[in-house]
């Protein structure tokens, strides 16, 4: 498990410190479905992939060095409107390096690419509808809040959502026009409440289909 130079680990300690208010316990599943949101431009086709396409986008297959950033656990559950778990569903995410760049041929900015950030993977639900991923905090991108793009396929293949998660407290959330365009709620149920597990940092959030 790679760790934070201390001064790196302070700050961010802090920062969970100040937003210790607003954390939440996601095990209390919502009674709604998660909000859908925009796909936008950077959903890496088939061929812009890595070979490697698993749920730990830290560390590319046959990359000496991991992902530069801050790294993160996120994790969580994909339920029926039931609260019933749902096993076999296909997770996607995708998201910015710690430069802001997205693994697109279509992302112009002249950031250079984090070549050990594998910027897209996937994870199928286990039995209790749970899926993980190994991931940095996302980079920012001009014009948005930092954010992790999500979607969710059933078992056949067949797409259930597409979503966004934020980071709860993060400042940026209020200029962001997706992020504003949700009722408190909804919000509240994509945002990453970011907390110190002492083996590293965590986000949990279930997912509603
Ligand atoms: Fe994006």
């Amino acid at each position: 498990m790679r760790t934070d130079k201390p001064t790196r680990r302070n700050i961010f300690a802090g920062m969970i410190a100040a937003l210790g208010g607003l954390v939440l316990n996601r095990a209390a599943h919502a009674a709604r479905p998660t909000a859908k949101a925009a796909e936008g431009p950077f959903y890496p086709t088939r061929s812009m992939r890595r070979a490697d396409i698993d749920n730990d986008l830290v560390r590319v297959a046959g990359l000496v060095r991991d992902a530069g950033g801050q790294v993160i656990t996120l994790r969580g559950r994909i339920l029926g409107r039931d609260g019933a778990p749902l096993p076999g569903h296909r997770i996607e995410i995708w998201q910015t390096d710690m430069n802001g760049r997205y693994l697109h041929s279509g992302d112009r900015q002249p950031a250079p690419r984090d070549d050990g950030f594998q910027g897209f993977g996937h994870d199928i639900t286990g039995d209790d509808g749970g899926w993980r991923f190994r991931t940095i905090r996302p980079g920012k991108y001009p014009g948005r809040a930092e954010h992790i793009h999500v979607k969710v396929f059933d078992p056949a293949g067949a797409e259930l959502l597409t979503t966004q998660f934020y980071e709860a407290g993060n400042p940026n959330n209020a200029g962001d026009f997706l992020f504003q365009r949700m009722s408190d709620d909804q919000a509240r149920e994509v945002s990453m409440n970011y907390t110190d597990t002492g083996d590293g940092t965590e986000a949990v959030i279930n997912i509603m289909i």
